[in-house]
């Protein structure tokens, strides 16, 4: 069976998890040939099922990467399906968990030209370190730290809200030592969690693990994925709050590396999953 593994032209980092899906697909039977969304000669239109795996600069032009979820997916499907895709590129989800009582990072969302805007009291939060991001971000791109009073913090968040949403968090400790844990999740389980090292604009991702998945773990990323049980793919960062809860610290729906190379067996359980859901497509 045809498929196509979307990636992007100018991959920012090196794509662990390519090699073992590669091998896990071609053993399931399928013929999967690797295109850029972004490159212009690709024929998108073409009646071939597509799965998004490093497509990691859409953020730069997240207009036209929708445009391209469209396109993709209208002559056969895509995973994960379009409205998924669409609800996790901006990180407004977050509140929409918290709606729903999960436990998520504490976060204020500032819109596009909000930074002065007297509706967001961010003085609580400036007696701490925080963490100024974009709403619409992938690879710690534009996601800078600043310790308590920094002047440069609001200037931060007038620079990126000047083309979009952003969001002010506190610095959640614990990633300096428990570290961030992801959370993988596989055809309707949760697979395996490894341990990311805090990143801000310009490192280089370090992870190491698997890890264990705690209870605690497991109950909140099972109640964060509640309405998602049925996607292929998935992912929950956690965190935890300085008395030691869990938190979410990000959902990924639409490009997260899976870390295949850390547990055996999730490669071929992620290929096994596809045909199924192709098969019924
Ligand atoms: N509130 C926070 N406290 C501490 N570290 C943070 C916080 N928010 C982000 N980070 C660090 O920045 C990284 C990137 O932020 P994240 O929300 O995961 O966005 P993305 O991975 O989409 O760029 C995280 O992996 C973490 O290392
Ligand atoms: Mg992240």
């Amino acid at each position: 069976m045809k498929l196509r593994i979307a990636t992007c032209t100018t991959l920012p980092e090196v794509d662990v998890d390519a090699a073992p899906l590669a091998s896990a697909l071609a053993a399931a039977g399928f013929a999967a040939e690797i295109v850029a969304w972004d490159d212009p000669a690709a024929d998108w239109d073409a009646p071939i099922p597509t799965v998004i795996r490093s497509t990691w600069n859409y953020a730069l032009d997240v207009t036209r990467f929708l445009a391209w979820v469209d396109r993709a997916s209208a002559a056969a499907p895509l995973i994960n399906p379009p409205s998924i895709v669409r609800g996790n590129v901006h990180k407004r989800y977050l509140l929409e968990l918290a709606a729903r009582g999960v436990a998520v990072v504490p976060t204020i969302l500032v819109e596009r030209g909000g930074a002065h805007d007297r509706s967001h009291d961010l003085a609580p939060l400036a007696e701490s370190r925080m963490v100024i991001k974009p709403a619409v971000g992938a690879g710690s791109l534009g996601t800078r730290v600043f310790e308590p009073g920094d002047p440069d913090a609001l200037a931060h968040l007038g620079t990126l809200t000047a083309t979009g949403a952003a969001l002010v968090q506190p610095y959640v400790r614990s990633v300096d030592g428990y570290g961030e844990r992801s959370l993988v999740w596989i055809d309707g389980a949760l697979s395996h969690a490894i341990r990311k090292s805090p990143r801000f604009a310009g490192d280089v991702e370090r992870i190491d693990g698997p890890f264990p998945i705690a209870d605690d773990e497991r109950d909140l990323a099972e109640a964060a994925l509640a309405p998602f049980r049925d996607l292929l793919y998935g992912r929950v960062d956690l965190a935890r709050d300085d008395a030691g809860q869990p938190m979410v610290m990000e959902l990924e729906l639409v490009e997260p590396s899976l870390f295949f190379a850390r547990q055996p067996g999730s490669a071929e359980r992620y290929a096994a999953g596809l045909r199924r859901r192709l098969a019924s497509s």
